[in-house]
């Protein structure tokens, strides 16, 4: 297969890195080289930076309406639909996601547009009453400015929509770095968003490393916001650099949700929902359901079809219609995944199923590993302590109800946090006490552009998706007119 070479988009041009470095783009399936992307360092930021800064403060877009914006953001959708099987295509080939998988997310980053594009006319401020019948007041609601944006490997597009849609709505200009990994439906994106008509500026999408063109972006002064998807690791460093300016930050960072199954739960659904909430995607999910605490009477059983259901999973070439399962999108993250597979067993924890990388056939060209089941785990394993992003579901009994909220809550993140039960009064119960900013009751990973997306603890701050992100993306400004005649008024 020819190798493609891709620019980057900066201030409306297709820009090669000021060094002319490239870095190769790998399919994970088969390790070929299947484009080049430029690598852009400091310097190379810094100009897109200054795109978006100029775009904001002179440029067009401040000034056009808000419906006139919302009319982009469905243009935009409508030429993701229009091109989403070659989009899903290319995905699969450069993260090696199932291809039906592909498909699904093209769909939702298309709907999260559509969503942004019919809320950009209905962001208003406030008239709001104060103590002086003559004065009144207002509050603006404003965008931040120029907002530098960060996104992982695992839902390359989708999570490109999901910052950039909220940030357009809201009349932000944005630097956008895709992951070094998965940075070609992006680049596909940029040139869809010239095409249907942004202004030069408003979007600017880099690739370069996350320490340099990534970092970068952190701590310009330039910059007035930064957001970021990925390790709680590296969210942490951005906070540090993001004081430099006092940038406004949201961060959607790891995580290790619980899932808690009670013996009344309806248990063919609740097998179905374990396994898709740890396997879809290769595991490689912010929020997969990868704890799971089983109530003792049908921990068993449980386990017994959890591993019948992960036998018969299709692994393979992401690219074919049947594939279950595609390969872990690059070399660095398998090692991490087979490190823990490692680890879990050093530490006493049991393979019920799994545990290896796959090398038969073709599979040994790529990033395969097979759905493991870890049992017999403590709660203060790594194993059951560490994102592992990957595969691996660790199973725990408990007894009663307050031990497994509180083997749930012993974690140091808090994204999502799950429970299958038919007591409704149960439901609610643990509903309020279990720590986490994304609770899901008797199925697992919905996710709807309606609903605020983001963790308690070390799972992040802020909020994606919803008239929720909008507060991430805008800042307020509040005016009082005075009607009072005479002067100094309250104050004499
Ligand atoms: P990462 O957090 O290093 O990478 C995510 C993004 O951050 C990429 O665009 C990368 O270029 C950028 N980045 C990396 N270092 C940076 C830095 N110092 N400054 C600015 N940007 C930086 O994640 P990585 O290394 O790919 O995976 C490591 C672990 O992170 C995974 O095993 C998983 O546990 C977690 N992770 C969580 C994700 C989530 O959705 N919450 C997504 C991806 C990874
Ligand atoms: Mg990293």
């Amino acid at each position: 297969m020819a190798v493609k070479k891709y620019k980057m988009f900066v201030d409306g041009k297709w820009v090669s890195s000021h060094t002319g470095e490239t870095w190769n783009v790998i399919n994970p399936a088969n390790q070929e080289v299947i484009a080049t992307v430029p690598l852009a360092d400091e310097e190379d930021a810094r100009m897109a930076i200054m795109a978006a800064r100029r775009a904001f403060d002179k440029g067009p877009w401040r000034k056009m309406s808000q419906v006139e914006r919302g009319k982009l953001l469905f243009a935009l959708a409508r030429a993701i639909r229009d091109q989403a099987e070659e989009l899903a295509q290319l995905e699969t080939l450069n993260s090696g996601k199932p291809i039906r998988e592909s498909r699904m997310d093209m769909s939702d980053a298309a709907d999260c547009f559509e969503f942004y594009g019919g809320l950009a006319d209905k962001i208003n401020g406030d008239i709001v009453p104060v103590p002086d019948p003559n004065i009144f007041a207002m509050v603006l609601r404003e965008p931040v400015g120029v907002v530098g944006q960060i996104i992982p490997w695992n839902y390359p597009l989708l999570m490109a929509a999901w910052k950039l849609a909220p940030a357009l709505a809201t009349g932000n200009c944005c630097v956008l770095k895709p992951a070094e990994i998965t940075p070609l439906t992006a680049l596909e994106l940029a040139k869809l968003i010239k095409e249907v008509g942004f202004p030069d500026g408003v979007v600017n999408i880099i690739n370069g490393l996350g320490p340099v063109a990534g970092m970068e972006l952190a701590k310009n002064e330039y910059v007035d916001k930064i957001a970021f998807t990925g390790s709680t690791e590296v969210g942490k460093q951005l906070m540090i650099a993001a004081a430099g300016n006092v940038k406004k930050i949201s961060l959607e960072l790891g995580g290790k949700s619980p899932m808690i199954v009670f013996e009344d739960a309806d248990f063919p659904l609740a097998v179905e929902w374990v396994q898709f909430g740890i396997f879809v995607n290769q595991g490689e999910v912010c929020s997969a359901t990868s704890r799971l605490y089983l109530h003792d009477k049908i921990h068993d059983r449980f386990v017994e079809e959890l591993t019948k259901k992960a036998k018969r999973i299709k692994i393979g070439n992401p690219l074919e219609e049947a594939t279950e399962m595609g390969p872990i999108a690059s070399e660095k993250q398998l090692n991490k995944v087979m490190h823990y597979i490692e680890l879990g067993k050093k530490e006493g924890a049991e393979i019920a199923y799994g545990g290896k990388r796959l090398q038969n056939g073709e599979l040994k060209k790529g990033f395969y590993v097979s759905p493991t089941i870890f049992t017999n785990v403590k709660n203060n394993m790594k194993v059951v302590q560490d994102e592992i992003f990957g595969p691996v579901l660790t199973v725990m009994k408990f007894r009663e109800e307050d031990e497994a909220i509180e083997l749930a809550n012993q974690t140091r993140y808090g994204l999502a946090a799950g429970v299958f039960t038919r007591d409704i009064n149960r439901a609610f119960r643990i509903t309020k006490e279990l720590r986490a900013g994304i609770l899901w009751v008797n199925s697992s990973q919905p996710c709807f552009n309606q609903l605020p997306w983001g963790g308690y603890k070390q799972s992040g701050i802020g909020r994606e998706l919803g008239r929720y992100a909008v507060e991430e993306y805008t800042q307020l400004k509040q005016v009082t007119i005075n009607l009072n005649e005479s002067p100094l008024g309250w104050y004499t």
